[in-house]
């Protein structure tokens, strides 16, 4: 059977890439498998500079989920270029660079940057709850997510994706917005907004008082906006949220993603992504898929 899909011109062996945050830059979870085996590698968010994150505590779980507030903690866009990224491309994954800002300023430099480098795509997080200045500032209201999106379009070299927040009142406004700005591909959701408080203390739990929450507690919530938002624009979907099984990756590519990401899962399970693209092949043996792109859009509604 065929599991290849095309993103915004770039060719993934299969639909299952991994998720921003949760895999770090790939290197941790080559131990378990070859991880140029997945469709691609979304690797952690880069900024201008390094960033230490947000002080603990930083991750709690929750049911079915956890919060996080790492805020963004990398060593910077340089040591990505100079450390990571040769290491990925020489293994021959897709690499996905997300990024993100304080100022839109910020964000074109990241673009400019990273289109002078071998990476596959650019995705560009407008959606992290869990800093001060920029990140989900940038993705909560459509005008601003068009200006950003147009800003960047203008000095990005590389496919452009733009990963949407959650914690907006119109997702469909959203998508539309950064389609018109020049989007090539979107991706959705980031983490919802979540707060957790340790009563014996009367303290949030976390550091930061919120965070982002993840992992299969929030999957129903992904899909229903990753069908809104593939029903209002033309560009590919990539969806994410919970998803932990070929079963949910496939939902997924049924309301009309084109690829997905896996995120928490890595964390609890570090065959996630490839337990995942085995249950996706198996869902088509049982069903005589032959090729999976035969089931992106293909919801029955009536
Ligand atoms: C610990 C952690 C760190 C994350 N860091 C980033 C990040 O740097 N950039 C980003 O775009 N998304 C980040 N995310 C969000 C995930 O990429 C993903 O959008 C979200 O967790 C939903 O998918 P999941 O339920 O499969 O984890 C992070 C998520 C977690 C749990």
């Amino acid at each position: 059977m065929k599991m290849s899909v095309n993103l915004c011109g770039v060719e993934l062996k299969n639909p299952v890439i991994a998720a921003s945050g949760t895999f770090g830059f790939g290197r941790e979870y080559d131990a378990f498998y070859d991880v140029a085996s997945l469709g691609g590698i979304s690797v952690k968010g880069l900024t201008r500079l390094p960033r230490l994150g947000n002080p603990p505590h930083r991750i709690t779980e929750t049911p079915s989920g956890m919060l996080n507030s790492v805020g963004l903690q990398n060593p910077g866009v340089e040591a990505f270029i100079q450390e990571d990224l040769p290491w990925l491309l020489e293994k021959g994954a897709v690499v996905i660079a997300n990024a993100a800002g304080s100022t839109q300023d910020d964000y074109c430099y990241m673009a400019e940057r990273l289109s002078k480098t071998d990476i596959h795509i650019l995705e560009m997080n407008i959606s992290c709850p869990n800093v001060k200045e920029g990140g989900v500032a940038f993705g909560t209201r459509p005008e601003s997510v068009y200006n950003i999106t147009a800003a960047v379009r203008a000095v990005c070299k590389k496919p452009l994706m733009v990963k949407l927040s959650p914690n907006v009142a119109d997702i469909a406004e959203v998508a539309k917005a950064a389609q018109e700005g020049g989007a090539d591909a979107i991706s959705l959701i980031n983490t919802l907004t979540g707060m957790a408080v340790d009563i014996r203390t009367r303290r949030p739990v976390l550091a930061n008082v919120v965070g982002g929450l993840s992992g299969p507690a929030v999957r129903p919530v992904a899909l229903r906006m990753c069908w809104q938002a593939a029903n209002a624009v033309s560009i590919p979907v990539v969806g994410m949220g919970g998803i932990e099984s070929g079963a949910d990756a496939i939902a997924f590519l049924m309301v009309g993603c084109t690829a997905v990401q896996v995120g928490t899962a890595n964390l609890y399970n570090p065959c996630a992504c490839p337990d995942v693209i085995r249950g996706m092949e198996e869902y088509c043996a049982q069903y005589g898929v032959e090729d999976i792109r035969d089931l992106i859009g293909s919801l029955i509604l009536n």
